[in-house]
């Protein structure tokens, strides 16, 4: 009888111990990117900094496809700059392609040329669910060339000039709908 206790103890010792370690191991996994609004993904928060390491460190933009039809440097239409490259995420593009409207967690980025081909700015667009219904659930980002932050948010500039375009979920550069 004594034995079967002892013997129990172990085991219930050694199964905490296991469950203990198991549970702090989960812990030590530390994600890169946090948890979006609403649902757990692997998309950065809507927030400057968080979608700054999406764009250049984990998911760089540089590798994504272009805006379907537009090339690298095309011109473009004020206020943006002269030249401009549109880089769509997988989710964008497969919006764009079905034409039903951008799906949550599309992200556009848009680079800001001047006319010498010198990089002035980034402008993002990412559709995060329940952000801003509005606002079509769009947060806005702007960076300057050095991916410093200039403007973020429901940034009321975008958003006036974007909204005339609501109809095309505020989208100018082709129809998506
Ligand atoms: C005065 C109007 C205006 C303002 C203000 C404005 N945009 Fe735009 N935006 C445009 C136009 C026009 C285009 C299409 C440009 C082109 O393709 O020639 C565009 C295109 C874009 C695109 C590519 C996707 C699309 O909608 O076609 C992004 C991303 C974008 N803007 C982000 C921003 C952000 C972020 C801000 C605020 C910091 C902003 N925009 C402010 C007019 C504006």
């Amino acid at each position: 009888m004594k034995k079967i206790n002892i013997l129990l103890s172990v085991l219930i010792v050694t199964f905490s111990i296991a469950v203990y370690a198991f549970a702090g191991h989960e812990h030590m996994v530390i994600p890169y990117e946090s948890q979006a609004i609403g649902e757990k993904t692997t998309m950065p928060l809507p927030a400057a900094g968080d979608l700054r390491n999406h764009l250049i460190g984990h998911m760089p933009y540089k590798k994504w496809a272009l805006w379907p039809g537009k090339g690298e440097q095309f011109k473009g239409t004020e206020p943006h700059g002269s030249l401009l490259t549109n880089y769509v995420n997988d989710i964008a593009l497969e919006s764009i392609k079905q034409k039903k409207g951008m799906a949550n967690n599309s992200i556009i980025v848009k680079e800001n040329y001047a006319p010498n081909k010198k990089l002035v700015a980034v402008t993002a667009m990412y559709k995060v669910k329940g952000y801003d219904p509005e606002g079509g659930d769009w947060f806005w980002v702007k960076y300057d060339a050095n991916f410093e932050v200039l403007a973020e948010g429901k940034v009321k500039g975008c958003l006036a000039c974007h909204s005339t375009v609501k109809d095309n979920d505020f989208i100018f550069t082709d129809k998506v709908k």
